[in-house]
């Protein structure tokens, strides 16, 4: 496997992790015309899964670095006559590709590909890792608050199916921030601490809202509408209501409006949702960077 792949965040130290956010604010402060200083980068995002924000914000970092990019429509290549996964990434390394982005719906599916030579990125596998989503909420945290040590971080809802959960526990834990989980607890994982969302709104620093993901098989037994999911476990006006004043929203999209999170509070006052997105091209220019092996800017 290339040293420079990003996997999941159980790969990155502390400091790799604060390498990665500090050359994104770079990218936003000081660098944004910088490009790859490379003869040629080509770049292919592989997506075996629908995807708007990290694909196209992959594809926007890509295209502001002067990379050249390919996107490979898995429906209409050889993966439809059965091609597997590395011999698909090992041909596209084969053509001249430099690199390769990676959504698939089978959890670390990257193990399959430990001989691949060129950087694999994962843009998410399955209900396993999503680690530039991870760096680009740290990014969003670390521009709000200045650090990521003794943040008090709660994430609510459907914690069983989201590979977005997992990765955060792992960095902001390793970060010195401290992460609880709410929502129905058919959906809480083993080893992740619960609580009550009600008892901790008051306090937390950040809330951060989990799409329902029904495409996994996510379903309550005691769900009748959106309507009481948004009512039990979602946030709603008068959690919104409670939260301090320095305390901001999150969740990684795309939204389900009216269920996770009240419609009228995807863009209020303590929303960072659409600002996640833009920060997502800043950390996205940063794994590319170090992909390439660029440590520094000049
Ligand atoms: N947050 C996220 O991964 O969104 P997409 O599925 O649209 O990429």
């Amino acid at each position: 496997m290339n040293k420079n792949s990003l996997l999941s965040m159980r790969d990155l130290s502390a400091e790799e992790i604060m390498t990665i956010l500090n050359d994104a604010l770079l990218f936003d402060e000081k660098y944004q015309d910088w490009q790859l200083p490379c003869r040629k980068a080509l770049v292919a995002n592989l997506f075996y899964e629908s995807s708007t924000r990290t694909h196209y914000s992959f594809e926007s970092a890509e295209l502001q670095l002067g990379c050249k990019v390919a996107d490979i429509a898995v429906s209409q290549s050889s993966v439809t006559k059965g091609e597997t996964l590395y011999d698909t990434v090992k041909t596209l390394e084969a053509v001249g590709y430099d690199a390769v982005v990676i959504r698939h719906p089978q959890d670390a599916y990257y193990k399959e590909l430990e001989n691949v030579n060129i950087p694999i990125l994962n843009g998410g596998d399955g209900a396993g890792d999503h680690p530039t989503q991870c760096l680009l909420d740290l990014l969003t945290m670390y521009k709000e608050f200045g650090t990521l040590k003794g943040l008090n971080v709660v994430i609510c809802g459907d914690i069983l199916h989201s590979r977005v959960a997992s990765s955060n526990k792992e960095a902001l834990e390793k970060l010195g921030s401290t992460v609880r989980f709410a929502g129905p607890k058919e959906w809480q994982r083993e080893g992740f601490p619960v609580v009550d969302l009600d008892e901790v709104i008051s306090e937390v620093d950040v809330v951060m809202m989990l799409r329902i993901q029904r495409e996994r098989g996510a379903a309550l037994t005691d769900m009748k509408d959106d309507e009481s999911y948004l009512e039990k476990y979602g946030l709603s006006k008068a959690r919104y209501a409670k939260l301090k004043d320095s305390a901001i929203v999150m969740h990684p999209a795309p939204v389900n409006r009216g269920v996770e999170i009240d419609t009228d509070l995807v863009e209020a006052e303590k929303s960072r949702i659409f600002p996640q997105m833009s920060n997502g091209v800043l950390v996205r220019k940063a794994v590319i960077k170090r992909a390439f092996g660029f440590e520094s800017f000049e």
